[in-house]
């Protein structure tokens, strides 16, 4: 698979990544950890070198001690980030915390969990109203100069937010949600990243399996399936959704491709998106996601697209936050 430069480091990722949430099982009907070390370990025949995790994906960083099983001595082959500033509150909601003290201490038990001494990438998972962007900022660029990560990046920032991480701390890389349905940064993070040379990497690509093209007009979502409470996934808005899959799905068997394979490179080739974090908690879901790298939509094909999202129009406020 092609390689790309994350932002203006000498670091290079996959177009597509493998997203970690799914393996950490909290929402993930049927996730195990067999699966999971086969999914991460099915990287590298894939030619994926990056895995994207956090500190509060799963209930005791899982994701990161999975991670950590799956690569063993092939740790260096792969560039990983994670991230700081949210974990699970006492009463099991996600809370922030961007202060210096528990970033560091964030990152010194994901260094633990991942049984590294430095990450590659370190992001500030969200920002925190309490704490002014600034302090966090320079409670990251403290942890990169100590060696503690190559390079810092952060998430579900605005243009002003941006603004001010980078006054502070040199910022390799953004991470925003994104995809077909979902199209809110191109109106400004994602030019601000490319006027400033910040690498894009986006999150929900698949839009939590919506856009992957495998769930029937007819789906059933297990109590434990976190899309249950979106409502993209009900009623005239689910059906408008699967409208839109039926429509890929012809221009996608015409170019002898499946609907995710699609629009995974429709992603990818979208200007100034650098990766996509393609969440899996099988070998197969990754391995469909990487066969959406390593060929190109023509012209026409892009044209259909552009006609069935047109006709889609733009969802509310109601996708996935
Ligand atoms: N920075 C942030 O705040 C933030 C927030 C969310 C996510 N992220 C990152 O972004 C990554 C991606 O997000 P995500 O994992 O929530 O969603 P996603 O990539 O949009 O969707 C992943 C889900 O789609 C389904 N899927 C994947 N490949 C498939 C295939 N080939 N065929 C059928 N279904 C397939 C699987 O769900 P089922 O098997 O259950 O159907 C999988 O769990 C995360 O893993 C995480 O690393 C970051």
């Amino acid at each position: 698979m092609e390689l790309r430069t994350l932002g203006n480091t000498d670091i290079r990722v996959s177009p597509v990544a493998l997203g970690c949430w799914p393996i950490a099982g909290m929402t993930s009907p049927g996730a195990n950890d067999e699966d999971s070390l086969a999914t991460i370990r099915a990287c590298f025949e894939l030619g994926i070198n990056h895995l994207d995790t956090a500190f509060m994906y799963g209930r005791a960083g899982e994701s990161e001690r999975l991670i950590a099983r799956a690569l063993g001595p092939r740790r260096h082959e792969m560039v990983i980030a994670t991230k700081g500033g949210l974990h699970w509150g006492p009463d099991g909601n996600m809370a922030h915390d961007g202060s210096p003290e528990t970033l560091r201490r964030e990152c010194e038990e994901s260094l633990g969990r991942l049984q590294t001494d430095r990450v590659d990438l370190l992001y500030l998972h969200a920002p925190d109203a309490n704490v002014p962007i600034a302090e966090s900022a320079g409670a990251l660029k403290r942890l990169m100069d100590e060696g503690k990560t190559r390079a810092v990046g952060v998430s579900n920032f605005s243009v002003a937010q941006l603004e001010a991480f980078a006054a502070e701390c040199p910022l390799a890389a953004f991470q925003p949600p994104y995809n077909m349905l979902r199209r809110q940064i191109e109106a400004d993070t994602l030019p601000w990243c490319r006027e400033h040379g910040v690498a894009v990497l986006v999150y929900w690509p698949l839009l939590k399996g919506l856009l992957a093209g495998k769930l029937g007009r007819d789906h059933v979502f297990a109590e434990t399936d976190s899309r249950r409470k979106y409502t993209m996934f009900h009623g005239e808005h689910w059906q408008k959704n699967l409208d839109l899959i039926d429509k890929l799905r012809v221009i996608a068997e015409a170019a002898g491709h499946t609907v995710a394979e699609l629009v995974i490179n429709w992603t990818i080739n979208q200007p100034g998106v650098t990766s996509t974090l393609c969440g899996a908690k099988r070998p197969d879901q990754i391995r469909e996601t990487a066969a959406g790298t390593g060929w190109q939509l023509s012209k026409d094909q892009m044209t259909q697209i552009d006609r069935a999202l047109a006709e889609r129009g733009t969802p509310d406020a109601e996708a996935p936050v």
